[in-house]
């Protein structure tokens, strides 16, 4: 059946981080872009819509603050998608979640104290905790059964034994496509009640779930909880709307809340700019429909991958995503070292991935896709990959 993610959408010469920088990041422009999380989709039209009318209606640019209604939308979202229940009070606004990244290790924690992530984890993990001149701990995650899991006994070691002050949670997980399970959750929120590490949970592909798995957002499951987790979220991921460059921190507690807000201030970071707030509204009340069909389309080009390595690459170990629109998979069969991976990967395939090494030395001969795109980009993109194992 035809659907309008078919559409195959020229992004180039529209200031695309993912198609407009090839040259400076590949050396190449013939290389197809199949890296940087977002997708070649058009936005959801409810979304542009409501930037139109904003632009028609409001002809003043000026100063904007976050409407009642956003707040309203954001709390009937979390409601009924993940039975969160938050108040106004507990709602901050941030102009990105790796700004927020940051935020929180700036609030939370002092210079060289520890903040322990996972091993592999999104890059701005790290960097956000080595830029402000903490500590990275990791706790390396295990494949079993092509499914990353957590080793709960090492990172019980390492608090015990290191003083750790703040974990970094990716729920879902970038870029593994794990979504945690309530056990698991349940088994790290414990340890860091336990040891009194602050958990954040950067949940901004939490609306991106493939059936079977079900997300649980990790505040939710038990009101204690709501002492020291500190979720990171947007809208930007699920609805394709990146550059609006907006996100929200849920904070509970109080003391917790007013040492973000006092970081917040020293920056005047706490507001975002009058499209994110417009764009965020508009993607919560009005674009279930769209999500819907989306995720739909990026369950059969999963399918579509998934069934491509089986068939064509068997020898490929594949981490299949339960969340998320990204594929990382294994690439050692080609015995190269990992800079040269890559490379080989831009100049025989012509295509361009992310390096799993720049997500942690447990990326160190994996490679991460996006396939998020249209599935004739999609199938060209699998032929690429397909000729770079193969040549
Ligand atoms: C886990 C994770 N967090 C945060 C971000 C980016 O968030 P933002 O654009 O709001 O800074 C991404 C984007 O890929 C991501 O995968």
């Amino acid at each position: 059946m035809e659907s309008h993610f078919d559409e195959v959408i020229n992004r180039l010469e529209t200031n695309s981080i993912k198609w407009d920088t090839l040259e400076d990041r590949y050396g190449s422009t013939e290389v197809l872009p199949m890296w940087i999380a977002d997708m070649d989709f058009k936005t959801p039209k409810v979304v542009l819509d409501a930037l139109k009318n904003t632009l028609e209606n409001c002809p003043v640019l000026g100063y904007t603050k976050a409407p009642d209604s956003l707040y309203e939308a954001i709390i009937d979202w979390q409601q009924q998608k993940h039975n969160m229940s938050l108040t106004r009070e507990a709602i901050l606004f941030s102009p990105g979640v790796v700004p927020s990244l940051a935020l929180v290790v700036n609030a939370f924690t002092s210079p060289e104290d520890n903040v322990m992530i996972h091993d592999p984890v999104y890059p701005p993990f790290t960097s956000m905790i080595t830029a402000n001149q903490r500590k990275v701990l990791r706790s390396e995650l295990t494949i079993k059964d092509n499914q990353f899991v957590m080793n709960f006994e090492e990172i019980e070691q390492q608090f015990k034994t290191k003083d750790v002050k703040l974990f970094i949670l990716c729920n879902p997980h970038n870029p593994g496509g794990r979504v945690w399970s309530k056990d698991e959750l349940i088994q790290l929120s414990e340890l860091c009640y336990k040891y009194k590490v602050i958990l954040v949970s950067d949940e901004i592909h939490g609306d991106l779930i493939f059936n079977p798995h079900r997300f649980t957002s990790v505040v939710t499951i038990d009101e204690r909880y709501q002492d020291f987790v500190v979720t990171l979220t947007a809208a930007t991921k699920t609805f394709n709307m990146a550059g609006t460059k907006n996100s929200m921190i849920y904070v509970y507690n109080e003391g917790l809340r007013n040492l973000l807000v006092q970081e917040q201030h020293k920056s005047e970071q706490s507001g975002i700019n009058t499209f994110g707030y417009v764009a965020t509204e508009a993607a919560y009340r009005l674009g279930d429909d769209w999500l819907a069909d989306c995720l739909d389309y990026l369950e059969g080009n999963l399918a579509l991958v998934v069934d491509f390595f089986a068939t064509e690459l068997p020898e490929v170990m594949v981490v299949k995503p339960q969340g998320t629109y990204l594929v990382w998979f294994n690439a050692s069969s080609l015995g190269l070292e990992d800079q040269a991976l890559t490379q080989h990967f831009v100049e025989v395939g012509k295509i361009g991935l992310n390096a799993g090494i720049d997500f942690g030395p447990a990326g160190s001969q994996f490679l991460r896709m996006n396939i998020a795109t249209s599935r004739t980009t999609l199938v060209e993109g699998l032929k690429r990959i397909k000729y770079a194992f193969t040549h």
